[in-house]
């Protein structure tokens, strides 16, 4: 079976939308999403209408749980905070409960969802450098995790005890005997240089993982974000991709 899953959509509605356009070629058997619905950007209320349709499953971000009260935004910066803040106060009651009910994981056979590491995903840690990858495979369950919040595509190997390999992040076909750390990257503020909305498709029969990338109405995104009084670097950032 075919699967997208989706990460990171920062209340970025052009973005999602030029995603589901995608998606309806793609046609995947699942849609996941791993989280951040909102925080950053301009339409955080539509893009969880969306996503909750849309998705067949999905599990909380740092943002969703901030924006309700579930994690302490202290330890944010103060501009991701004022962005919660403002987030917070724009999310209808039915919306807020969507978020409360998000999991911290979700698990599918050997494959795990995260949206920040498998090691205490309530911690919200980043996978940035080797011992933090080499501490993430230690609490791996399966072969294979699926993960978000860095917005920068990844792709971790390790074949038995031996040392973590970084390959190639936009696409992979997985071995035996290897165990795999995918991050799909973000839809809504991408942080790899490039400004296309990113996502990931899987393939659990063909055990292929492919990286899309999909460009949008970056500058319609980003004069909204102003228009609502949001720090302007939020706008800034998603045509630099950082
Ligand atoms: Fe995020």
């Amino acid at each position: 079976m075919k699967w997208a899953i989706l990460s990171d959509v920062h209340g970025n509605l052009e973005a999602l939308q030029a995603v589901l356009q995608d998606l309806r070629a793609e046609k995947p058997g699942k849609i996941a999403f791993l989280g951040d619905a909102v925080g950053y950007g301009a339409e955080p209320e539509e893009c969880i209408s969306i996503l909750r349709d849309l998705t067949d499953w999905a599990i909380a971000g740092n943002h969703d749980y901030g924006a309700v009260g579930l994690t302490d935004i202290e330890v944010f910066n103060p501009q991701a905070r004022s962005a919660i803040l403002w987030t917070r106060e724009r999310l209808s009651e039915e919306n807020q409960a969507y978020l409360r009910r998000l999991p911290l994981s979700r698990h599918d056979g050997g494959t795990a969802f995260f949206h920040a590491t498998p090691n205490q995903p309530e911690e919200w840690y980043y996978l940035f450098t080797f011992p933090e990858a080499e501490e993430a495979f230690l609490s791996l369950p399966g072969d294979l995790a699926f993960i978000g919040h860095s917005h920068r595509p990844l792709i971790l190997a390790q074949e038995g005890t031996r040392e973590v390999e970084a390959c190639p992040p936009e696409e992979v076909g997985l071995k035996p005997g290897v165990r795999y750390i995918i991050n799909v990257g973000s839809v809504g503020q991408p942080r790899d240089g490039r400004p296309e909305a990113a996502y990931g498709i899987y393939d659990d029969g063909e055990k292929r993982y492919l990286l899309k990338r999909v460009p949008y109405d970056v500058q319609a995104a980003q004069k909204k974000i102003l228009q609502a009084g949001l720090p302007a670097f939020f706008a800034q950032r998603l045509s630099r991709g950082i």
